[in-house]
């Protein structure tokens, strides 16, 4: 008897629960309906089995409880009831998967006006691209993820050249108009999701996977990362603004462009000829393989120009103008020690190969060069830009600002002091110890703290801005 009451309070609190719950839904915010509908279908259907099936084991331990008269009866087939049954559970089993089949098909077909825009997951923060004037994403590889190039557009597409790029962690989109997301990560799993929207998918290294809705009212709705990611996963957060079409397009068309955004983090300060052999650089596909913070195949252009080189026979030579040309003219002529010869020959003007020498001499020794007019801009308002960065490249998540222990180091008071290393030397937390832990996390690993910490994707302008915020806490 007091099975039965347990049973019944279990169901009718279950219920009460159910419809007393302080935990709701996020409002609907996009034409997805049809998965709230779905999900409600399912849950009818198991509510009504669960209540079922309790209130008759309660009403079976009641009516056939022991006594000493009665005996229990041996009845190994009953037909009627196993057809009934097997008819009511795969009635009801369809009645739960046949919807979502319906609403999985729409959800896999995007509709022809929808407009696309890439999503870029990493540790742990998002990115975003939007086609150009062309309508066309440009083609990336993993091979262009460069610290100049965090997407990796290729810089030989033209279609890439006008796609515009957002790193922040907010994105805007327009009301009343679907849209196709494009996911890619980086790193690992990751799993694009905004509740608000009723959907979400996972962004899986090495393939494009997609989503798609129409956002039906405007407001901000937040994203969050579905997929345990790494110790930053709770911190992979954005959000998506939805506007009104026009603000939607002033906002666009204020993004700089991937060809703009090579340019600019790069060239300020670099004269009119190191421009022109940037672009050169670009254009021909020489920064797929070299670059200035990091380089992915050949040797590093940072600091290059004056340098010492070393080639295959142990011969050495300083990397002056000749050199240079020579390099770039007959790349199997010269090889540097630990490389291999796989450069291939370019079709360069002589102009060309003056201008990008020019480029490799300006850019690549500027941050060396005493008295550099690299920074342009006041201090104040890096830190500011620096703030931003910590907060939507999910440094946060790890790192604290008020001195309290999370994963890694606390940044307050880090700035010029003293750290004790895992390999038991100490150093200075300078620039330059602030810009390598940013680069090659592992390189110098404060003691006590794992080694957990990924590269970072900031370019170097972005870097500089970081340790000028890390410099006021
Ligand atoms: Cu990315 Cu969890």
């Amino acid at each position: 008897m007091a099975f039965a009451v347990v049973l019944v309070i279990l169901v009718l609190g279950s219920v009460l629960f159910h419809f007393l719950s302080p935990w709701n839904m996020t409002p609907l915010a996009s034409n997805w309906g049809s998965i709230d509908v779905t999900m409600l279908i399912t849950l009818v259907i198991t509510a009504v089995v669960f209540i079922a099936v309790n209130f008759f084991i309660a009403y079976a331990v009641i009516k056939f409880r022991h006594t000493p008269e009665r005996k229990a009866e041996y009845e190994p087939e009953n037909k009627k009831l196993e057809w009934w049954l097997t008819l009511g559970t795969s009635v009801g089993i369809i009645a739960m998967l046949a919807p979502g089949l319906i609403v999985y098909a729409d959800f896999v077909n995007v509709p022809d006006d929808a407009h696309q825009i890439e999503v870029v997951g990493q540790q742990w923060s998002w990115s975003f691209r939007f086609p150009g004037q062309d309508g066309q994403l440009g083609k990336s590889a993993i091979e262009h993820i460069s610290t100049d190039n965090s997407f990796g557009v290729d810089p030989l597409d033209e279609a890439g050249q006008d796609d515009r790029l957002l790193t922040s962690n907010t994105l805007i989109l327009p009301v009343n108009r679907p849209v196709k997301l494009s996911l890619r990560s980086k790193d690992v799993l990751h799993n694009f999701y905004v509740p608000n929207f009723r959907v979400k998918m996972d962004s899986v290294p090495g393939q494009v996977s997609y989503q798609w809705f129409t956002p039906t009212r405007t407001g901000d709705f937040e994203i969050l990362c579905a997929e345990y990611c790494g110790i930053g996963h709770f911190n992979m957060r954005g959000y998506i603004k939805v506007v009104e079409q026009q603000e939607y397009e002033q906002w666009l068309a204020d993004l700089p462009t991937f060809a703009q955004s090579l340019m600019s983090e790069a060239s300020e300060a670099l004269s009119v000829k190191a421009k022109q052999g940037q672009e050169v650089a670009q254009k021909k596909g020489c920064m797929a393989c070299h670059g200035f913070e990091e380089s992915p195949a050949g040797p590093s252009w940072l600091g290059l120009y004056g340098a010492n080189r070393t080639f295959k026979d142990s011969t050495e030579l300083i990397a002056d103008d000749d050199y240079l040309r020579e390099a770039i003219v007959e790349p199997g002529a010269t090889i540097v020690k630990g490389y291999a010869p796989i450069m291939p020959k370019l079709e360069l003007s002589e102009l060309e190969v003056d201008a990008v020498i020019a480029f490799i001499k300006e850019r690549g020794n500027r941050d060396s060069d005493a008295g550099a007019q690299t920074m342009q801009k006041n201090p104040a308002e890096q830190s500011k830009s620096g703030a931003e960065l910590a907060q939507s490249k999910g440094c946060t998540a790890c790192h604290s600002v008020d001195g309290s222990r999370l994963v890694g180091p606390s940044w307050q008071g880090l700035y010029n002091s003293e750290r004790s290393l895992a390999s038991g030397e100490t150093v200075l937390a300078d620039d330059a110890y602030l810009k390598e832990s940013l680069f090659k996390p592992n390189a110098k690993v404060v003691a006590g703290y794992p080694p957990v910490m990924p590269p970072s994707q900031l370019s170097s302008a972005q870097a500089d801005a970081l340790i000028e915020y890390i410099k006021t806490l």
